[in-house]
């Protein structure tokens, strides 16, 4: 029997030991016969530490690497000045998912089309929906340009601190959709198709809800996973589909392996891993 040789990749954070990373990856790699090592790698939170573990990795044969917080900025600023970046990571202005592509330094943003890529695998209806999304950070930067290439009618970003989201909104004026931005207390509407929490409100232990209790829509998204949070836990009073963002980090994943090994996972097939 041939051995295929094996590929080594690893995610790098700072804290990174709650990271299911690796075993997502072992059950792509399971399911396309890919023989992987995939291990997690905490790295000092600065910038130097950051270039030195990337060097290294790539040096040292490397395949593919996940990046998470607190690096996707600096990672995208490696890839800015000695890489390239794909048209994902350009916009978010943040890279997860790292490769040496012809000797290159190649920076990738899957984030945004691992909710996209959930949010058709639900059959959520995303084409000609009028969206909100909560939180004007990074997170929400990230799903933007997926979310317009799904053929959203609009997108209105609402954030606790208002003036973020109508800088977050600039960024967008190339893009012919219908765009709009306000804070989280004064949403000019009560309605919507699908919301989509991007902020850390999940995290927070303060169970208030930041926008108006009348607030309905028909789908409710939150990227983060785990004990539903206040903002889904309201929409699904009100009879809204819900949904957290295990699906997200799992399609995002999927998404990197992919261009690491030319393999597709077949979601389908996948049953639970985590
Ligand atoms: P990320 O990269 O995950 O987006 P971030 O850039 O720190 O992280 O952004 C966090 C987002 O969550 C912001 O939109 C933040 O709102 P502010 O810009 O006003 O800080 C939002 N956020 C965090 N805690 C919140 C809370 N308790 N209520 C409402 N919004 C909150």
């Amino acid at each position: 029997m041939q051995t295929q040789p094996q590929i080594h990749c690893i995610v790098v954070g700072n804290p990174i030991a709650h990271s299911k990373s690796p075993e997502l990856h072992q059950a792509f790699a399971r399911q396309t016969n890919i023989n992987i090592s995939y291990q997690k790698q905490l790295c000092p939170n600065d910038k130097d530490s950051f270039t030195a573990v990337v060097e290294a990795f790539f040096h040292g044969g490397g395949t593919g690497m996940n990046v998470t917080v607190p690096f996707k900025e600096m990672a995208f600023e490696l890839c800015q000045q000695r890489g390239r970046l794909s048209a994902y990571a350009t916009q978010a202005k943040a890279v997860n998912t790292l490769a040496m592509i012809n000797g290159q330094l190649f920076g990738d943003n899957t984030d945004g089309r691992g909710l996209v890529n959930h949010l058709q695998q639900l059959n959520w209806p995303l084409n000609n929906a009028k969206v909100l999304l909560l939180g004007a950070g990074g997170a929400s930067r990230g799903v933007l340009l997926p979310l317009i290439q799904a053929g959203v009618k609009s997108i209105h970003i609402a954030n606790r601190t208002e003036q973020k989201a109508h800088d977050l909104l600039a960024e967008l004026n190339n893009f012919s959709l219908k765009t709009s931005a306000s804070g989280l207390d004064n949403l000019p509407f009560s309605k919507v198709d699908i919301v989509i929490n991007a902020t850390s409100i999940g995290l927070s232990t303060d169970n208030q809800l930041p926008f108006s209790q009348d607030l309905t829509a028909s789908y409710a998204y939150d990227m983060m996973y785990g004990k539903p949070s206040v903002v889904l836990q309201h929409f699904e009073k009100q009879g809204a589909k819900i949904s957290d963002g295990l699906g997200m980090l799992i399609h995002q994943g999927a998404l990197s392996f992919e261009l690491w090994t030319g393999k597709k996972v077949d979601m389908m097939q996948l049953g639970q891993i985590i």
